[in-house]
C-alpha cells in the first residue's frame, strides 16, 4: 500500500532530508586518503545526534552502523571498519539515513579519492545523471516505471549496467515503504504517479555486468564480474507544483 505524504508530512521530511544533505556535505571533506570507514562512520553518527536526530541504518535488520561505506566493486551497504583506509584513486559511496520526528530522510553519493580514472569519473557521471533523469520522470500523471526506464536506457546507452537486485522505495514513517523503485523496466507500468507520493530513487551502476553477489559479512553487495560500481540516490517527492528533491544540497 502506497501511503500518501500531506503537505505537513512532506514539511517534515524536508527537514530529514536537509540534514542528510548536509551531513554528506560535510563528510566530502572527510573524504580523504588515509582516513578510515570508521572515521567516516563516527563524524556521520556524531552529526545526525548533535541535531537530536536519528541514524536510521543503525539496527535497521541488525545493520551495526550509521553510515553504508562501499569503495569500488562494492555497490552498497559496505560496513565501516577500523581496518579499512580509503586509498588515492578509489571510488566511495556513502549512503546516509537519518529519522528526525519520525520522518525518514535517505541519499547517497559517490566521490571519488583523489585523482581517479577516466572511467571512474565516467561512471560516477553516468550514475548521477541517470538518478536526474529518473527525477524528471516523477510527476503526477505518470507511471512508477518511468522513472525506472529513463535511468536503465539512460546507463544503458553509455555500455554500463544497472544493479537490478536493489531497488529504490517509498519513504516516510518507515525507511522502506511501498512502491519498490526499480532502475530497469519498460515504461507506462506500475502505479500511477501522484501528488503526496515520496520516494527514494538509487540508481547502483556497474561497469560490468548488473550481477552482484553479498559478502561473507552477510551485508557488502559486491559486484559478480568485480567491476566497478557506483550509487546515488536522493529523497524526492511530488507535489502540487512538481517534484521536489528533498535531500538537495
Ligand atoms: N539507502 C539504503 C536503502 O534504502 C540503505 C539501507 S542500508 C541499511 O536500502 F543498513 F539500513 F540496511
Ligand atoms: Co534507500
Amino acid at each position: 500500500m502506497i501511503i500518501l505524504k500531506t503537505s505537513q508530512e512532506i514539511e517534515k521530511m524536508r527537514v530529514s532530508g536537509r540534514l542528510v544533505a548536509e551531513v554528506l556535505q560535510e563528510l566530502k571533506e572527510a573524504v580523504q586518503a588515509g582516513v578510515t570507514t570508521e572515521e567516516l562512520d563516527r563524524f556521520a553518527e556524531s552529526r545526525i545526534i548533535a541535531k537530536k536526530a536519528i541514524p536510521a541504518f543503525k539496527g535497521y535488520r541488525g545493520y551495526p552502523k550509521s553510515l553504508c561505506v562501499s569503495i569500488n566493486e562494492e555497490v552498497v551497504h559496505g560496513i565501516p571498519s577500523r581496518q579499512r583506509r580509503l586509498k588515492e584513486g578509489d571510488i566511495v559511496s556513502l549512503d546516509l539515513g537519518v529519522k528526525v520526528e519520525g520522518y525518514y530522510g535517505d541519499a547517497a553519493i559517490t566521490l571519488p579519492v583523489g585523482g581517479i580514472s577516466q572511467g571512474a569519473r565516467r561512471l560516477m557521471e553516468v550514475t548521477e545523471r541517470a538518478l536526474y533523469m529518473g527525477i524528471e520522470q516523477a510527476h503526477e500523471g505518470g507511471h512508477l516505471s518511468d522513472i525506472s526506464h529513463a535511468i536503465q536506457s539512460y546507463v544503458e546507452s553509455f555500455g554500463f549496467s544497472v544493479v537490478r537486485a536493489f531497488v529504490g522505495h517509498g519513504i516516510g514513517t518507515s525507511l522502506h515503504e511501498d512502491p519498490q523503485v526499480p532502475n530497469f523496466g519498460s515504461p507506462g507500468r506500475g502505479p500511477k504517479l501522484r501528488e503526496g507520493m515520496v520516494l527514494a530513487i538509487e540508481p547502483m551502476v556497474n561497469v560490468g555486468g548488473y550481477e552482484v553477489e553479498i559478502q561473507e559479512d552477510n551485508w557488502t553487495v559486491l559486484t559478480a564480474d568485480r567491476s566497478l560500481s557506483a550509487h546515488f540516490e536522493h529523497t524526492i517527492a511530488i507535489t502540487r507544483k512538481g517534484v521536489e528533491i528533498l535531500t538537495a544540497h
